[in-house]
């Protein structure tokens, strides 16, 4: 990148983006972008990919030197959707291009080994691991782990794949061939009381700007729900913005960056793992009354101002999955509920598949009979029934 002449920041509107990747995550970094004078452009072999609703689509294997060089000419800057991208494609792109976050960062969190040991080098506690390069290393892991653990491929899980729970040696093996014997991490069992998320970005002059924490809820690995606004200690949510600020500043990050953390019983936080981009837990902010996720990566990688992107009230997002057949949600009934936002994606029906996601915002003015306004934890009550129904309307039941 150093050959490349540093352009002025920010961006003059009318400049182009380019992503690698065209999902969900960039048919929404483009609408935040489109909405503050840019324009994009992006990489993906699927001819369906939902971001051509609303992007250029180049449709091309995302290591076809020839398309890169054509997105790397028609862009100022490029941004990604997801960390899978091999390293010579950054490289190359690199050469002729902006690409922000830079590869350094990619490398870090593709791998679940490297990612473990800069984020203790950065000073952050993780998951007791064991790294599991070959065969021998399987010896003395699942007791240097605590007896038992979850082994998860070094690279390319995602949404709990590539993931499997051990608590015997036996087992262990097993799940190791079943995984294909490739690079694994064996983590130990970590007795979180919550899962929390929380997201900083940071533009080229060095700017930074966190989010408000996030609290998760899993269900079979998939994200299920996420909220803001639930109840958290000060130190908590302090703790958890300086690590997002710490990471930030130690790896140079432009762009933004979303850290999943554990919280301990103890109010330790553990982090889980990263991601250099938005976050499906960070969809809530979209409607929740100040800057979203999509535009907080834009400005970040534009060079624009940023600002803190906590929102402005108490919210949550619920995931919309792929249905079994005939079992479609009644989208009309969960646009009735008060504070519902729908956001689909406009991706082909799979079971389990996530195809869209249910944004839920407080009200933000009284609605009791006297006509006095809500206590937070009034407004906070009202959005989780809300969100209840919301569930029980996409799933048919509320898993706890
Ligand atoms: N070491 C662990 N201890 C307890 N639960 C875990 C551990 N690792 C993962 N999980 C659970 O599995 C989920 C998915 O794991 P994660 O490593 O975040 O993979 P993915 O890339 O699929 O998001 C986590 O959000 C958490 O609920
Ligand atoms: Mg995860």
């Amino acid at each position: 990148m150093s050959s490349l002449e540093a352009p002025t920041f920010p961006l003059a509107p009318n400049s182009v983006i380019g992503i690698l990747g065209g999902g969900q995550l960039a048919m929404m970094l483009s609408i935040a972008a489109t909405e503050l004078g840019f324009l994009t452009a992006f990489i993906d072999p699927d001819p369906h990919a939902p971001a051509q609703k609303v992007s250029n689509h180049i449709e091309s294997a995302f290591a076809n030197p020839e398309t890169l060089l054509l997105l790397a000419q028609a862009a100022q800057v490029i941004t990604l959707e997801f960390e899978n991208v091999p390293d010579q494609v950054l490289e190359q792109l690199e050469h002729s291009v902006l690409v922000y976050p830079a590869k350094e960062i990619f490398k870090i969190s593709r791998n679940r080994v490297l990612e473990k040991k800069a984020l203790v080098v950065a000073g952050l506690q993780v998951a007791p691991y064991w790294a599991i390069l070959g065969g021998p290393q399987l010896e003395g892991a699942l007791v240097g782990v605590g007896g038992k653990g979850i082994l998860k491929t070094a690279e390319l899980g995602y949404d709990g794949k590539g993931q499997k729970r051990v608590s015997s040696e036996a087992e262990l093996r097993a799940a190791w061939l079943e995984l294909g014997e490739v690079p694994c991490v064996l983590e130990g069992i970590v007795p979180f009381v919550r899962e929390l998320s929380v997201q900083v970005a940071r533009n080229p002059q060095g700017e930074i700007a966190v989010s408000g924490v996030y609290h998760n809820t899993h269900v079979a690995g998939i994200l299920r729900r996420s909220v803001f606004g639930d109840h958290l200690e000060d130190g908590t949510r302090e703790n958890a913005q300086n690590m997002a600020r710490t990471l930030a500043e130690k790896w140079n990050v432009v762009g933004l960056l979303t850290l999943e953390l554990f919280e301990l019983a103890d109010g330790t936080l553990l982090v889980n793992e990263i991601a250099p981009r938005v976050h499906n837990s960070g969809h809530l902010t979209q409607n929740g009354g100040n800057i979203s996720q999509f535009e907080a990566q834009i400005r970040a990688v534009t060079g624009l101002p940023l600002r803190d992107f906590a929102p402005g009230l108490p919210c949550m997002m619920v995931n919309v999955l792929g249905w079994e057949e005939g079992c479609e949600p009644d989208w009309s009934a969960i646009l009735r509920i008060p504070g519902t936002h729908l956001h689909l994606y406009g991706k082909k029906n799979r079971a389990g598949r996530k195809l869209g996601h249910v944004n839920i915002v407080a009200s933000s003015r009284g609605s009791g009979s006297s006509g006095a306004g809500l206590s937070v934890r009034e407004q906070i009550s009202e959005m989780l029934e809300r969100g209840a129904m919301v569930e029980r309307l996409l799933f048919g039941q509320v898993a706890l």
